[in-house]
């Protein structure tokens, strides 16, 4: 069953804890939470203590997205701070094992990031080690950027390697996520899809999210 997972960079910070409610009652039950340390990324998002704050006001899981040139440093604070899932640049990490091993004892799931330009090959050897490979759909470090679509065709090969392997990794896509193309990006083999402006730049995220759901599921219904 595909989950849409609402990234609250796109929310309005100021009103954050009605938003995350918002989409929980909307049946959301994964959090997207962007980490930008404006060297890895051009941009600077939010860092431990409102990872600890969010923690505090829902039961959803929380996605933790690393976009930081040192994610062996922060993500055991991240993890303390509340953090379920680390995910972390395949392109910052010269000991990609280690990193997510590491994540894994400090008790989170560990996940990988792949920019748009980084080939799934350089996964390969990880792929049983990383319970989520990400896919980035937009260059990281700015929502409401438009989708990249040759970026399907990584999934694709992800979800053909994890079949011939029978690893259960999810994959995860990042960027530019919508009504319009949730369905084609589910029947590539994708799981789990972030969508930041298309939920909290709507009226009502929750009901914006129970659409983009309804339209993945439905999508992931023809799947071929
Ligand atoms: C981009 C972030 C995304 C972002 C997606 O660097 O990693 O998670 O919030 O935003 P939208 O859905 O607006 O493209
Ligand atoms: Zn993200």
């Amino acid at each position: 069953m595909p989950e849409i997972l609402p990234s609250i960079l796109a929310a309005d910070f100021a009103r954050l804890g009605e938003q995350i409610r918002s989409v929980e009652r909307g049946g959301a039950t994964i959090l997207h939470v962007d980490v930008m340390d404006g060297h890895f990324v051009p941009n600077i998002s939010l860092g431990t203590p409102v990872v600890a704050s969010v923690r505090k006001v829902t039961r959803m899981k929380l996605n933790v997205h690393l976009m930081i040139t040192d994610p062996d440093r922060y993500a055991p604070l991240f993890i303390e701070a509340g953090a379920d899932h680390v995910l972390v640049h395949q392109e910052v990490c010269p000991h990609l094992d280690r990193t997510l091993r590491m994540i894994r004892s400090e008790g989170a799931a560990p996940g990988v990031v792949i920019n748009p330009a980084t080939p799934v090959g350089t996964l390969e050897h990880v792929l049983d080690v990383a319970e989520q490979v990400l896919v980035m759909s937009v260059n990281p470090g700015f929502g409401g950027q438009e989708f990249l679509p040759y970026t399907l065709e990584k999934i694709s090969v992800l979800d053909r390697i994890r079949a011939k392997r029978g690893l259960d990794f999810r994959i995860e896509i990042d960027g530019g996520v919508g009504k319009e193309n949730a369905a084609e990006i589910v029947q590539a083999g994708c799981d789990w899809l972030v969508a930041g402006s298309s939920i909290f730049h709507s009226e009502d995220p929750g009901a914006a999210y129970a659409e983009l759901k309804r339209i993945a599921v439905e999508g992931a219904g023809v799947r071929v």
